[in-house]
C-alpha cells in the first residue's frame, strides 16, 4: 500500500469536492454531509462529465451533464444506468486526507 498525504480535511467543502491531479489522473475528493471522504476519478462513466461539478447527496454525486447518479463508494452508476469509474481508498488521520493510489 502506498498512502499519500493530499490535503487538510477542512479544505474540502461539505457536500462539495476538491480536485487533485496525479500525473494524468484527475481525482475528485468529495466530502459528504456527515464528513465522510470519498475519492473517485473525476470522470462520469456515461460521457466523461466532471463529477466534481455535480451535486452531492447522501453518498452519491449527480453528474452535471445528464444527471446520472454515481455511488461515491463504489463508483457505480445507480438506477437504470450502468457503468463504473475508479474509486480510491482514502483515510483521515490528524485532520489530513490520505489516498491509496492502488485502485479498488
Ligand atoms: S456525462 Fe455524466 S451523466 Fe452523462
Amino acid at each position: 500500500m502506498a498512502w499519500y498525504k493530499i490535503t487538510e480535511v477542512e479544505s474540502i467543502p461539505s457536500m462539495g469536492s476538491r480536485i487533485v491531479k496525479i500525473g494524468e489522473i484527475e481525482i475528485a475528493i468529495f466530502k459528504t454531509k456527515d464528513g465522510s471522504i470519498f475519492a473517485i476519478n473525476n470522470i462520469c462513466p456515461h460521457k466523461q462529465g466532471k463529477l466534481s461539478e455535480g451535486l452531492v447527496h447522501e453518498n452519491v454525486v449527480t453528474c452535471p451533464l445528464h444527471n446520472w447518479d454515481v455511488d461515491l463508494a463504489s463508483g457505480e452508476a445507480l438506477g437504470n444506468d450502468s457503468g463504473c469509474t475508479n474509486v480510491y481508498e482514502s483515510k483521515i488521520e490528524d485532520g489530513l486526507v490520505y489516498l491509496n493510489f492502488i485502485t479498488k
